[in-house]
């Protein structure tokens, strides 16, 4: 803690120099009339000092943020057998309409991830969710989990419309709706699901990928580094 607080300082400290020298120039510019040359080299001293400024703010900015996710990150663990049982189980009514078989296996049943449980929920239940709504009638889902060596992969694979090879690479772009559902009421929806589960994979050092074939089926892979926590217990 001690630590950041100086880091701070420092930070602070050093932001004091490029804006000392800002101001003394318009100081001086303001106070008397310059030569033109001279004018126009102060012009540029403080450019050139307003660019130092700049700089130094999105290095900073860009610090925050990595630490922002670090301390995340270290904050909690999750087993992922757990966690994924609980929103298929709440994803079971919408399952059920459509008579719609989920399948979950896994090769331990100790595999942890460092994600806030809101932001897990929100990748995987958006996943399986889609896994479900473009499925077809007593269609099935089936939910890999493992874990090898350090890092985890859940896989998840349906029996449904699937996506053409042509828009896979556009489909994690915002409000994004392959050409096979946007125009067709019974599947409703707004494209941000798959934008937010990217956006939720890369803050946490993960992947995500997607493997499809018209009218067969749709796997999305994602992988995590794996939580160290099963090695302590
Ligand atoms: N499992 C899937 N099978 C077929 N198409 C899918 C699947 N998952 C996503 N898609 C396609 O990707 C698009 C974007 O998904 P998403 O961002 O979750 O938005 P939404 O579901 O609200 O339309 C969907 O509209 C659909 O066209
Ligand atoms: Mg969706």
């Amino acid at each position: 803690m001690s630590r950041n607080i100086d880091n701070l300082r420092d930070i602070v400290h050093d932001l004091k120099t490029p804006i000392t020298s800002i101001k003394g120039f318009v100081e001086l510019l303001l106070q008397s009339p310059q030569k033109p040359e001279v004018t126009k080299e102060f012009y540029n001293i403080i450019l050139d000092e307003s660019h130092k400024l700049l700089n130094m703010i999105n290095e900073i900015l860009y610090s925050c943020k990595n630490q922002d996710i670090n301390n995340i990150n270290n904050s909690q663990e999750y087993n992922l057998n757990i966690q994924i049982g609980k929103y298929v189980k709440e994803l079971t009514p919408l399952a059920r309409k459509k008579n719609i078989d989920i399948n979950i296996n896994s090769n331990s049943s100790d595999i942890y991830v460092s994600i806030p449980e809101d932001k897990l929920s929100r990748l995987l239940t958006n996943i399986i969710e889609n896994a479900i709504k473009y499925n077809r009638e007593h269609g099935k889902v089936f939910i890999d989990i493992n874990q090898e060596q350090d890092m985890v992969f859940v896989k998840i694979r349906d029996t449904g419309i699937g996506i053409p090879e042509e828009e896979l690479d556009k489909i994690f772009n915002k409000y994004y709706r392959s050409s096979i559902v946007e125009n067709d009421i019974s599947f409703e929806g707004s494209g941000l699901g798959l934008a937010i589960a990217h956006d939720i994979v890369t803050d946490y050092n993960g992947t995500i990928s997607v493997n499809s074939k018209l009218n067969e089926y749709t796997e999305f892979v994602i992988s995590f580094p794996a939580s160290q926590i099963n090695q302590i217990q």
